[in-house]
C-alpha cells in the first residue's frame, strides 16, 4: 500500500519523537512492504518562528491532501507571553477544529514490565484497560465569548461552554460503537449536579443508550471519576466525556499505568484524515536532551496504521515490538527503574526498530520450516 502522511513535529520534544515514529513506520514498511510518503508542515511555535501564525494555510492544505497526520507537541516558555490568538496552542485547537476532529481515543492500558513505575500498587493497576474518548472541538476550549471584561468597574473575565446537542450525540455514539467492540460498558463523566450543559450530556447518553441494550451506561460525576480512577481503575472500559474534562481525566488515566510518555491518542473525523498524536506536551525542560520517552508518538503511529489504515498486523507488529522492548529491560528517563536499563530517546527508538526487523529474521527461519 502507499499512503501519504503529513508529519508536524511541532516544538521542544515534539521533534525528537517524532523522528521516532517516522523511523520505526520505515521499518514496518520494509518489513510489510509498503510505501509511506512523509511530508512536513509546521505547527505551534515554531510555525509562529518561522510563518507569524501557529498555523499556516499551506500545513492545513498538507494534511487535507494527506491520508493521515501525526503530530508530535505544540508550545514552550518562548511563546508563553504571546497574545491568545499567537499561542503555539492555538494552533492545535485550530487544526482539531478545521478537521472537525471531534472524538479523541486516549487508551491506557496495564503493562506487567511497568508495574514499578506506577505510582499505584500492583493489584490496583494489574490488568487496567481504559479507552478515554474525549470530546475535542467543544466546550470551554471554543465557546465564545471567552476574554477579559469589565464588571461594575471591577475587573472580570469569561469563557464559555457551548455544545450543540449533536456535538454530544455523535462522540457519544461513538463511545458506545467502541464499547460493544471492548467490555460492553460505558462510563459517562459529567457534573450534571451543577452545570446544565451536563444535564444535557446525561439525556444525550441516555438516549442513545436505548439503541445499545448490549451496552451498560454508567453516569459517573467527575469529581468522584478522579477519585475512582486511582481507587479501582480496572472499573473502567470506555470513558466519555467532554472536552475539558477529558483533557484532566486522561492526564490522570497515563500515570496509573507508567508515565505520559507512554500514552498515545487519535484524534477521528467524519470524513478523515485522522490525526494521531501523543497526549504528552512538549516538556521543554528536556528538549534537546535526547531524554524524552519515545513510546507514546510511536504507539500513536500504530494507532494510524489500525485506524486510518486498516493495517492490524501491522500495528500489532509495533506494539509487541514496544513490549518486547519494556520487558528486556529498556528504560527511558521518566519509566526509569532499580536494575533496568536507562537509554536515550535515540537509543529506545533503536531498540523497537531493531525488534520490529528481527521478528522479520525470525518469522522467515520460521517459513523456512513450515
Ligand atoms: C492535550 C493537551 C492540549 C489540550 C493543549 C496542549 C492545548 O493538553 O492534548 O491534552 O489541552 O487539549
Ligand atoms: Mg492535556
Amino acid at each position: 500500500m502507499k499512503k501519504r502522511i503529513a508529519v508536524l513535529p511541532g516544538d521542544g520534544i515534539g521533534k525528537e519523537v517524532v523522528k521516532g515514529a517516522i523511523e520505526v513506520l520505515q521499518a514496518v514498511g520494509e518489513r510489510f512492504g509498503h510505501q509511506f510518503y512523509f511530508s512536513y508542515g509546521k505547527i505551534g511555535g515554531t510555525a509562529i518562528d518561522a510563518a507569524g501564525t501557529p498555523l499556516p494555510d499551506e500545513t492545513m492544505e498538507l494534511c487535507k491532501e494527506s491520508d493521515a497526520v501525526l503530530l508530535g507537541a505544540v508550545g514552550g516558555p518562548k511563546w508563553d507571553r504571546q497574545p491568545p490568538h499567537l499561542r503555539p496552542e492555538r494552533g492545535l485547537l485550530k487544526i482539531r477544529k478545521e478537521l472537525n476532529l471531534y472524538a479523541n481515543l486516549r487508551p491506557t492500558h496495564y503493562y506487567s514490565s511497568l508495574s514499578d513505575t506506577s505510582p499505584l500498587r500492583k493489584e490496583v493497576i494489574e490488568g487496567v484497560d481504559m479507552l478515554m474518548v474525549r470530546e475535542l472541538t467543544g466546550g470551554l476550549y471554543f465557546g465564545k465569548p471567552s476574554e477579559r471584561t469589565q464588571q461594575n468597574g471591577e475587573d472580570a473575565v469569561v469563557d464559555t461552554l457551548f455544545y450543540q446537542k449533536e456535538e454530544m450525540h455523535r462522540v457519544i455514539k461513538l463511545a458506545f460503537e467502541l464499547a460493544r467492540k471492548r467490555r460492553g460498558k460505558v462510563t459517562s463523566v459529567d457534573k450534571a449536579n451543577v452545570l446544565e450543559s451536563s444535564r444535557m450530556w446525561r439525556e444525550v447518553a441516555e438516549e442513545i443508550s436505548n439503541q445499545y441494550p448490549d451496552v451498560i451506561l454508567e453516569h459517573m460525576l467527575v469529581d468522584n471519576a478522579a477519585m475512582q480512577m486511582i481507587k479501582n481503575p480496572k472499573q473502567f472500559d470506555v470513558v466519555v466525556t467532554e472536552n475539558m474534562f477529558g483533557d484532566i481525566l486522561s492526564d490522570e488515566a497515563s500515570v496509573l499505568t507508567g508515565s505520559l510518555g507512554m500514552l498515545p491518542s487519535a484524534s477521528i473525523s467524519e470524513n478523515g484524515p485522522y490525526l494521531y498524536e501523543p497526549i504528552h506536551g512538549s516538556a521543554p525542560d528536556i528538549e534537546g536532551k535526547n531524554a524524552a520517552n519515545p513510546i507514546a508518538m510511536i504507539l500513536s503511529a500504530a494507532m494510524m496504521l489500525r485506524l486510518s489504515f486498516g493495517m492490524e498486523e501491522e500495528a500489532e507488529a509495533i506494539e509487541n515490538a514496544v513490549n518486547q522492548v519494556l520487558d528486556a529491560g529498556y528504560r527511558t528517563r521518566d519509566i526509569a527503574s532499580f536494575g533496568k536499563k536507562q537509554v536515550s530517546t535515540s537509543e529506545m527508538i533503536e531498540e523497537v526498530k531493531a525488534t520490529l526487523l528481527d521478528n522479520e529474521a525470525i518469522l522467515n527461519i520460521m517459513g523456512a520450516y513450515a
